[in-house]
């Protein structure tokens, strides 16, 4: 009987694709199947997330799960960026955890597997040009990491701190993965990185320089590849190239992440970003008047250290402004080993909540708005999910997500859809062709 694994990912986009890269590496070279009952494991992994507090502690609330229900024998290993952070902290808090692998040392998993309480967080470590053994958790949509770690310090941000400074991945690597995606069916390929539209700044040994705008002609040259996402890039690198090639090349999704954190200069000073207010706003209109059609979604964090009533005005001002298609909006929450963690003007936690919901309840909103002049639209949807209450589900171009009723066999594939009913999050429709 083949050995089982269980494996549960916290946090963001680029951990789906890391432990998808466990789960091939332990596969190939250890025989482990996958299974979603953590009951029947031998091996239980958590890929875990540090970027807020509430994770961290999600991560000792479901240890403690694990160990009771686990089989007697079963091994529990931590990985991801509370990995990185806590390192052999976690072993000494939950001593029944048998080993710790950092964000940035993911290609040991084989090894460490078999080394009991083995901690590896090496933050140096460079698996850059590791070539990980195939495995996707869906044939139609290929996570692809462009390159690790962040250069950034933002100063409320523990990433730089759990992934390391940022290295390239080489172009042919990237372009190869892609190549193999699209011969296994997938249309769409998602290009992934902290930092997206600084690639090419450093990569580790001899390679071919390419930029981030030379890289998506690169992917968009694969035959058979029909949609190019990526995240996450940053509005300091949004340059007039970078705009120009994401409006002119047909194959990338019209579907921009701004990430905006805030609309005042003086805190985007304080956080380090890099980008002032109008800078943010001229890259916006730029995006919206070159591409019509574009959905814009955002990173925002409200009761940053400082921010007075005044600093708040101005993020519900860049709200207004740019009408984000989607806003990812969260408190501040002081992280260890950064810099703002040391900032003493801390906003009160009453002011915080009441400015998340001032915001959340503005977006809606405008999100009320923007999907009424969605009914009755024609659109393009590419078909990735069946869902078990007879509807299909899908992404237009612009990130919309539509449901129509339908079987597997729109699956994988694209087809013309007439929007009959829309809500915030989601738009419901009839394929027409
Ligand atoms: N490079 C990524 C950032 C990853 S963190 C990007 O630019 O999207 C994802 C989001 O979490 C950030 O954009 C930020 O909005 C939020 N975040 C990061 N640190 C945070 C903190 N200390 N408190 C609250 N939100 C935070
Ligand atoms: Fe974090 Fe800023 Fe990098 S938000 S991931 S340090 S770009």
């Amino acid at each position: 009987m083949s050995k089982k694994l269980f494996i549960e990912t916290l946090g963001c986009a680029m951990n789906v694709r890391d432990s998808e890269h466990m789960i091939a590496e332990l596969n190939a070279r250890e025989g482990y199947e996958l299974t979603t009952d953590a009951r029947e494991a031998d091996l239980i992994l958590i890929n875990t997330c540090s970027v807020r507090e509430k994770p961290v502690h999600k991560l000792f609330s479901e240890l403690g799960v694990f160990k009771r229900l686990k089989k007697a024998d079963a091994k529990i290993g931590v990985c991801g960026c509370t990995a990185s952070h806590l390192g052999k902290e976690i072993i000494k808090r939950a001593p029944y955890v048998n080993f710790v692998l950092g964000a940035r040392n993911v290609s040991k998993i084989g090894d460490i597997i078999h080394k009991d309480k083995a901690v590896e967080v090496e933050i140096d470590y460079d698996e850059s040009q590791f070539a990980f053994k195939d495995f996707r958790a869906t044939a139609y949509k290929a996570y692809i990491n462009i390159s690790i770690g962040c250069d950034k310090q933002c100063t409320f941000c523990i990433v730089p701190k759990t992934r390391g400074d940022e290295i390239s991945i080489p172009v042919d690597l990237i372009v190869g993965e892609a190549r193999r995606a699209v011969e296994n069916g997938a249309k769409e390929v998602f290009l992934l990185g902290q930092n997206v539209n600084n690639y090419g700044r450093r990569f580790s040994g001899e390679q071919e320089k390419v930029n981030f705008s030379e890289l998506l002609r690169r992917v968009s040259g694969i035959e058979g590849l029909e949609r190019i996402r990526f995240t996450s890039p940053h509005p300091l690198h949004m340059d007039d190239e970078f705009i120009e090639e994401f409006a002119r090349n047909p194959k990338i999704c019209k579907s921009m992440h701004m990430p905006l954190q805030s609309g005042s200069t003086e805190i985007l000073k304080a956080m380090k970003r890099g980008y002032s207010k109008e800078w943010f706003l001229n890259r916006a209109a730029k995006l919206r008047e070159m591409v019509p059609n574009v959905s814009i979604s955002t990173d925002i964090i409200v009761a940053f250290p400082g921010e007075s009533d005044e600093d708040f005005a101005q993020t519900m001002e860049v709200l207004s402004a740019v009408r984000f298609e989607q806003v990812f909006s969260f408190k501040y929450s002081p992280r260890p080993h950064t810099e703002a963690e040391a900032f003493t003007n801390a906003v009160d936690s009453e002011v915080a909540s009441s400015r998340l919901h001032t915001l959340q309840a503005h977006h809606d909103s405008i999100l009320d708005e923007i999907s009424l002049t969605n009914k009755g639209n024609i659109v393009e949807v590419y078909f990735e999910e069946l869902r078990n209450d007879g509807y299909i589900a899908g992404r237009t171009d612009n990130n919309i997500g539509v449901k129509v009723k339908g079987s597997e066999e729109w699956l994988g594939k694209i087809a013309r859809v007439k929007i009959t009913e829309v809500s915030r999050t989601v738009q419901y429709g009839e394929i027409i062709a």
